[in-house]
């Protein structure tokens, strides 16, 4: 069975077809988003938050990731899997990013990768492309600099949206196939989508992007504080902590295992 290509994506943009990636961390939920037709799954860095118990995406380490990428890779048939490259495994220099990307194309069989930051990673992305390797960019609230934006806040408002204009523009110029927009206004998104021809995916954008991307613990209600852009479609938190007490107390009560999970 073939899976989506960046060619899919670029042919979606040109006929105006929206659609949607979502994270996976497992081989698990990757199989379920792919059974469900999720056509890209992003082995995103909020693993770190969402998965390995850390505060952010900051401490995520390429050894830590790949694992993950390469059981997300096993676990689906039909996505194109999208590996996040880890805050400090990208930014020195090319060769660098070079070097780590090929790790996951190599040891996890990611399709493609993911980094954030604009004009400053251009000379990144125009070397992994010319190696052959897509790359997805990642503007606007880019969690990796967290520290330096003080915050988990909307960017792009009092001016700064010219910059991630530009800086939309440079990494479309450099050779990414797509780009994130993290947490900016609305108006900015669909002016950025408007004027580029690579596909924009939002996360906190607005609605006129050409995709949506959504961390899947968000979606089903498992995050103990999601953010303000999520929303939740299920709430799997209770429904999970209800199914394991109910089995606990079956165990407790003598009623688990019954006669039927019984072997004579
Ligand atoms: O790591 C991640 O999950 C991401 C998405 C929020 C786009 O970068």
């Amino acid at each position: 069975m073939s899976r989506y290509t960046i060619a899919d994506l670029a042919a979606w943009k040109k006929s105006g077809k929206k659609w949607a990636m979502l994270t996976a961390y497992e081989s698990m939920t990757a199989s379920i988003f792919d059974g469900a037709g999720i056509p890209l799954l992003l082995v995103g860095d909020s693993a770190g938050n969402n998965f390995l118990g850390e505060e952010n995406t900051i401490p995520v380490t390429v050894d830590e990731l790949i694992p993950l990428a390469r059981a997300v890779v096993r676990g689906s048939e039909k996505a194109l899997v999208v590996a996040d490259l880890p805050f400090g495994s990208y930014e020195a220099s090319p060769e660098l990013a070079l070097s780590t990307s090929i790790r996951f194309l190599k040891e996890a069989k990611a399709h493609a990768v993911k980094l954030e930051g604009g004009a400053r990673v251009t000379e990144q992305i125009k070397t992994l492309v010319a190696a052959g390797i897509p790359v997805m960019g990642h503007l606007g609230m880019t969690p990796q600099s967290v520290n330096a934006l003080g915050g988990f806040k909307v960017q792009g408002r009092n001016g700064d949206g010219v910059k991630i204009l530009a800086d939309a523009k440079a990494i479309q110029a450099a050779g990414c196939f797509a780009i994130v927009l993290e947490l900016i206004p609305a108006e900015l998104a669909a002016q950025i989508t408007a004027e580029l021809s690579i596909p924009t995916i939002g996360i906190g954008a607005g609605k006129d992007c050409d995709a949506q991307v959504l961390v899947w613990t968000d979606l089903m209600g498992i995050t103990i504080n999601p953010p303000k852009f999520a929303r939740a479609y299920r709430n799997l938190r209770a429904e999970m902590t209800a199914a394991v007490s109910e089995w606990a107390s079956d165990v407790e009560s003598g009623t688990f295992p019954g006669e039927k999970e019984t072997f004579h």
